[in-house]
């Protein structure tokens, strides 16, 4: 299957040690900058559907912004019980611009 990039975000939108919300095709994203390195999660939170791209960012985990879970936004996993997990995306960069692949776990049908 060839992947379906689309520019969601430009470099300079999120400063290292920040994240933002995105929508892509209909679904929220959200997009974290570690050290210069983009990565993207779902952005509901599989607690309660909190928005973590909202979350504050501490190293390479996003505290949900509702009731405090971490999550790996390298991995999707939750800190301390990987039973939890949100879906990764692919990113990259091209130029300036940030770009994002759903997984077919989140793209629209
Ligand atoms: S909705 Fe994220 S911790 Fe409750």
């Amino acid at each position: 299957m060839v992947s379906d990039f689309t520019t969601v975000a430009q470099v300079q939108d999120i400063p290292p040690g920040t994240g933002r919300t995105v929508e892509i095709k209909g679904v929220w994203i959200a997009v974290f900058n570690i050290e210069g390195t983009f990565y993207a999660i779902d952005n509901a939170c599989p607690h309660a559907g909190g928005p973590l791209g909202e979350g504050k960012l501490c190293g390479s985990v996003v505290e949900c912004p509702w009731h405090g879970w971490k999550f790996n936004v390298v991995t999707g996993q939750r800190e301390n019980n990987p039973n939890f997990e949100v879906p990764c995306c692919q990113v990259r960069v091209e130029g300036t611009h940030i770009q994002i692949s759903l997984p077919p776990g989140l793209a629209a049908p």
